[in-house]
């Protein structure tokens, strides 16, 4: 069911996560987890939010605590997130086409052209209000969000989903992310992982790349293949 191109072997599915790889959303939970650790005495460096990215909210808010050491109620920590969600939100009111990530919609459109299924894994409660956003919302063939998940990546459940509304093995798909928790997702599914920023953050993928742009389909394929033949 693969699809032949010249000599490699193009995946027949892409799993996306969306914040940090296809739209610019991450600075804004940077912004907003450090506006609730300013308040509570503390600041978040950039670092340090590495840990934040791909977890979810509840995971993230206990990372954010242990930053401060700060121990905090159930009911307490209910409120904090809520406060960093609204905040967050607020912050997403002007998001628009303008934020994709440079190469993002170019890349999602080529591999749609050549019949590639894609799907998003995203562990964001916001990610179809953020799609709607940039018009994305009906360019997936299958959608998966922090709605639909009980445990947070590296945990594999969101990709093992996005694969099953696919309809595809894990195997056979190829996972886009920007933090290393989705990294482990990825290869804790059985699944192919792309790196999508710095090296330096992301390890234990099969390629990383500064952003899609660096990147089609095609050339994907062929370094893939040339990564099997090593
Ligand atoms: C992920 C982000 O996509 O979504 C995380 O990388 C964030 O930083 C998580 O915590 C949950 O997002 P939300 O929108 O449900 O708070
Ligand atoms: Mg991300």
């Amino acid at each position: 069911m693969n699809q032949q191109t010249n000599q490699t072997t193009v995946l027949p599915a892409y799993i996306f996560d969306l914040d940090g790889v296809i739209v610019d959303t991450a600075y804004y939970h940077y912004l907003a987890w450090n506006r609730l650790a300013k308040e509570l005495g503390f600041s978040i460096t950039e670092q340090q939010n590495e840990r934040l990215k791909g977890v979810s909210r509840m995971k993230a808010l206990d990372i954010v605590l242990e930053m401060g050491n700060i121990t905090a109620s159930a009911e307490e920590k209910e409120k904090m997130a809520s406060k960093k969600n609204n905040w967050y939100v607020e912050y997403l009111e002007t998001l628009d086409k303008n934020h994709l990530l440079p190469g993002a919609y170019e890349f999602i459109a080529a591999a749609k052209k050549l019949g590639i299924k894609i799907a998003l894994g995203s562990a964001s409660k916001n990610a179809k209000t953020i799609l709607k956003k940039l018009e994305l919302l009906s360019v997936f063939d299958g959608i998966v969000d922090g709605t639909m998940t009980t445990k947070a990546k590296p945990d594999p459940e969101v990709f093992l989903l996005g694969a099953n509304l696919l309809q595809v093995s894990a195997s056979e798909c190829v996972v886009f992310e920007d933090a290393q928790a989705g990294i482990e997702a990825a290869r804790a599914a059985g699944m192919t992982a792309v790196g999508v920023g710095s090296e330096n953050n992301l390890t234990g993928a099969a390629l990383v790349v500064p952003s899609l742009a660096h990147l089609s389909p095609e050339e994907l394929s062929q370094q893939l293949s040339q990564l099997q033949e090593q």
